[in-house]
């Protein structure tokens, strides 16, 4: 718990680095990162391009695997993912394009899609560290509620809560918000060797009580975590209100 959503950030960002650091990696052993997107993590992916350019941590030989997609949005559509991800992070640092990975939401077949995506990831060893945030209705990556606890990489239709938050980033407007998105199922997060959960705000309060304080529930994935190995939820002291 930090006093504000810059020291939370600032935290999370040092965890990053120095993990990324200690594995050192290589082109033959890249460390493999899950990012996620929204206004959370924007904070800590500032703090991450600021310690780059300090010489501080290099992304050449690490591979990234985002968490989720909206379906049918162009790619170069401001709000798409892919273009947060560009904005805020991959075109300020050294990684190699031909690392990252992004789901794609207009890909003709979406389940075939989704399927190597869960190879890809295999392929590359696994997910050392995924990073998330959780959505108010404690939402991990697009793992609405009802969501299987063991589910992978598939298309899920959002919750009509996600719509109306996420609804801030198209004018407010709830009809120009996409319904359906790929997103990495709970079982791909709960994979990773460690999760770092970045929880901002008094609107996550119940979220964030629900996570990690209730019991394991499909209704509340992220919940998933208190059965990780190694997860660590950082958060602001806003977000502890219901704890
Ligand atoms: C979206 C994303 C989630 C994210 C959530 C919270 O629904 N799919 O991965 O955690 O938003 O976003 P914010 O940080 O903007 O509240």
């Amino acid at each position: 718990i930090r006093d504000s959503a810059d020291g939370a950030s600032s935290y999370a960002a040092n965890h990053i680095i120095r993990r990324i650091n200690a594995f050192a990696p290589t082109a033959d052993r890249p460390f493999v990162l899950g990012l996620p997107t929204g206004s959370s993590p924007e904070l800590i992916y500032r703090y991450l391009v600021q310690a780059y350019k300090h010489g501080e941590v290099s992304f050449a030989n690490v591979v990234t695997f985002n968490m989720d997609e909206y379906v049918a949005l162009a790619e170069d559509h401001p709000e798409s993912y892919h273009s947060f991800m560009y904005k805020h992070f991959f075109a300020h640092v050294d990684i190699n394009p031909a690392n990252v990975n992004l789901l794609n939401g207009n890909a003709p077949d979406l389940a075939a899609e989704c399927a190597a995506y869960e190879r890809k990831i295999k392929e590359a060893g696994g997910i050392d560290l995924f990073l998330g945030g959780i959505g108010p209705d404690g939402h991990i990556a697009f793992n609405e509620p009802g969501s299987s606890l063991k589910s992978r990489t598939r298309v899920k239709t959002l919750a009509e809560d996600t719509i109306r938050a996420n609804s801030r980033f198209f004018g407010g407007d709830l009809n120009q918000v996409p319904k359906q998105a790929l997103t990495v199922g709970v079982q791909t997060v709960m994979d990773a060797r460690e999760v770092i959960l970045i929880i901002l705000g008094a609107n996550k309060a119940t979220a964030l009580q629900k996570t990690i304080e209730g019991g394991v529930s499909q209704m509340w994935t992220a919940s998933c975590l208190q059965m990780h190995e190694s997860a660590v939820v950082v958060c602001d002291d806003a977000a502890t209100d219901e704890l």
